[in-house]
């Protein structure tokens, strides 16, 4: 039986579509390897979203042509949104790569790896994008998680065309998974004793899943919150967590489900990129910050205990200083929980490198970025400062990385609490009182 070793880069749905390949290379007689020395196959599921990210996949794939020159059969491939935005240029470029399969092709992979080994030499791209394409009925084989939480792919593709952003060209349109299938999926995870799920997707409040009415009309849809709300269902004991919102599509609504259901975890991601009005406009996110700001204040009325998480970008387009200070100064005003901050890189074929400079200088886009990871760092410790004496119940997920003596879950803030294991069990849940704290961390002990 040959082999296949899958190496995943990028963001969640990357880790989620890694589950999906391995279980079509299963089904079609691969073995999965958890070594890389024992390969046949090498997947490099990879990721276009900055400069960055395909620098280190380049840099991987070079590394491997030392492997390669000790087991001479072994091939790599290249998946995902770095094999949909280069394709056949990839293999011309990097020729130890013997094949790149896109993000909806993924069901191509057994034919391919079949063809690599028959015709050695010759490179294959599958990069065809699909309008229908969600891989519902496959279900994944979980790599490397813990038994406790796992990812449920819910749609695919984006077409909000943010002007700095790849992802519409190389993840394709937005298509709905067949929501019998996620809920399904829910069910068999909560049975084999999982005890979360996050539900994802590009923009997961535009999930739709219906019968088309008349003058194009959606009947009997399920939309986002409908969603949620069946597979909080699946049991009491199972949380559900989401991520990605779109926050021009944060509806009321979907807070009142939360609201409803106490294992919907208390944590929204909601992407901001500037606290610039300007900006917004320019990188055609579709909100102002007003807008945004009532969106937080509506989430902070439905479910005060909810944190709030978020990405931004740094040194976009034209960006002023002015621009910049607005966005720290939005920072201070919603004071998140954790955000994932970014210095703009241009992407190839995007609205903005058509159409706008990237006329920041390097240094400014550091500087800068700098300055937002240093107030958000204070932002974060004072935020966990006020969590010090609050108890919280806590899903237990293992060991801590520091001691075998403690163990580590997480509230359904997201935030991680490291805790003396005393009689604590990986995959349950206890009550946690927090001690004392880092920027990044909490540090608790059990109750009872
Ligand atoms: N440059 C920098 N950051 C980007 N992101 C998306 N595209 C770019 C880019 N070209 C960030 C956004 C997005 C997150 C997933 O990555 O903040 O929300
Ligand atoms: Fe990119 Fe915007 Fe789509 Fe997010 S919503 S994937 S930032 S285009």
């Amino acid at each position: 039986m040959e082999k296949v070793f899958i190496e995943t880069y990028g963001c969640q749905m990357n880790f989620a579509d890694s589950e999906v390949i391995a279980a079509i290379l299963t089904k079609a007689g691969y073995g999965l390897c958890d070594e890389i020395e024992e390969a046949d196959f090498v997947l490099i599921n990879t990721c276009a979203i900055r400069d960055n990210a395909e620098q280190r996949v380049r840099h991987r794939v070079r590394e491997l042509r030392a492997l390669q020159g000790r087991h001479k059969g072994m091939r790599i491939g290249v998946l995902g949104c770095m094999a949909e935005r280069l394709q056949s240029r990839l293999m011309a470029e990097e020729d130890n790569v013997s094949f790149v399969c896109g993000p909806d092709a993924y069901r191509r992979l057994p034919e391919m790896l079949a063809q690599v080994r028959r015709q050695s030499g010759e490179c294959l791209a599958a990069v065809e994008l699909s309008t229908t394409e969600t891989y519902a009925e496959i279900e994944p084989v979980r790599l490397g998680g813990n038994g406790i939480s796992a990812y449920i792919s819910i749609m695919r593709g984006c077409q909000n065309y943010c002007a700095y952003c790849v992802v519409p060209y190389t993840r394709g349109r937005e298509r709905s998974r067949d929501p019998e299938t996620i809920v399904r999926e829910a069910r068999t995870l909560f049975e084999q004793g999982y005890r979360e799920v996050t539900l994802l997707g590009q923009n997961v409040n535009s999930y739709s899943w219906g019968v088309q009415g008349e003058q194009g009309v959606q009947d009997n849809t399920v939309g986002f919150p409908e969603l949620m709300a069946r597979v909080a269902e699946v049991d009491p004991q199972l949380r559900v967590r989401f991520a990605t919102s779109h926050p021009k599509d944060l509806s009321d609504k979907l807070l009142e489900v939360m609201a409803k259901y106490p294992n919907i975890c208390r944590c929204i991601h909601l992407p901001v990129q500037s606290g610039s009005d300007r900006m917004l406009k320019l990188m055609n996110r579709k909100y102002t910050v007003e807008w945004y700001l009532d969106r937080v204040a509506a989430i902070r009325r439905y479910l005060p205990d909810c944190s709030i998480t978020t990405d931004v970008i740094a040194g976009f387009s034209t960006e002023t200083l002015e621009d910049h200070e607005a966005t720290l100064r939005l920072f201070r005003k919603v004071r998140y929980d954790y955000a994932y901050m970014f210095k703009y890189s241009l992407r190839e074929g995007t609205y903005a490198w058509k159409h706008l400079a990237d006329d920041i200088a390097e240094e400014e886009k550091t500087r800068r970025l700098n300055e937002i990871i240093a107030l958000q760092g204070e932002i974060a410790l004072e935020n966990n400062r006020k969590e010090v004496g609050k108890e919280y119940e806590v899903l237990v997920e293992g060991e801590s990385h520091r001691s075998k003596e403690q163990l580590f879950g997480r509230n359904s803030q997201n935030k991680v609490i490291v805790f003396d294991r005393r009689d604590a069990v990986p995959g349950t849940y206890r009550r946690v009182r927090v001690d004392s704290c880092t920027a990044a961390t909490l540090l608790g002990s059990l109750v009872q």
